[in-house]
């Protein structure tokens, strides 16, 4: 690791590549990646598997006090997979029905302070890249290198198409597509930590860029910042 480390924060739209691109440039700098995202992806998974009540503030309480997530590296995809009391429960946040839910449970405030408060913990020792919705907004406003990605709809809805229908044939282009627009229009008008570009982030548009590409671009932004 570099004598002095800094933080990346990447948010954008679903589904345009953030994770791929943390990912790899967490492994060149020998950073931590986090991906924000898998830990409302588990909180959802848990209050689904409990029936929690998302109208009621206390059921949501007393839901979150039961959860404690952690993240243990998997050698075979090269990042962490999250672990929820114990379990780890990295492709079972991935399906449909976390997806269809997850928009809610991120847009309840509490769900949102306790997951920032331990994203805030992760980042303290700093080397680390993190993506999400709000990281460089709301969890790390004082980041050194806040990239903002974003990529043409249709592409993105192709992308999640094929990565999902590896897994499940059944699905239709249509449901990814409806899935996608209604996360992207929850994320960017709930209340609380709205989808928004830090006013010094650089946007990063992949449309039509390599993940090679797009590493290139984020590598010299990030030796720059690192200095
Ligand atoms: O990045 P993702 O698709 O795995 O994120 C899942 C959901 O969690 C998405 O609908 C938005 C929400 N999210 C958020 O509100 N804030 C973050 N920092 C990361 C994700």
């Amino acid at each position: 690791m570099p004598s002095h480390p800094i933080i990346i924060t990447l948010d954008g739209w679903s589904s345009c590549g953030k994770s791929t691109l943390a990912k790899a440039l967490a492994k060149e700098l020998g950073y931590v990646f986090v991906d924000s995202g898998a830990m409302y992806r588990a909180v959802t998974l848990y209050f689904l598997r409990r029936g929690v009540d998302l109208s009621s503030s206390e059921q949501v309480q007393k839901a979150l006090a039961e959860i404690e997530l952690g993240f243990v590296f998997n050698p075979a995809r090269g990042a962490s997979d999250i672990v929820l009391n114990g379990e780890n429960v990295e492709p079972l946040i991935r399906e449909m029905q976390v997806a269809e839910q997850v928009s809610k449970v991120a847009a309840l405030a509490s769900v949102r302070k306790f997951a920032v408060q331990q994203q805030q913990r992760m980042g303290a020792a700093k080397g680390i890249v993190m993506d999400g919705r709000d990281i460089g907004t709301v969890v790390f406003p004082g980041a050194e290198l806040k990239i903002f990605m974003t990529a043409d709809k249709e592409t993105r809805v192709q992308r999640r198409y094929l990565e999902l229908s590896a897994k499940d044939p059944t699905i239709s282009i249509e449901a990814v597509r409806e899935n996608l627009e209604r996360r992207d229009h929850m994320d960017a008008t709930r209340e609380e930590s709205p989808l928004r570009q830090a006013h010094d982030a650089k946007v990063l548009d992949n449309t039509s860029l390599t993940p090679t590409e797009q590493l290139h671009i984020a590598l010299g932004w990030a030796r720059a910042a690192i200095g």
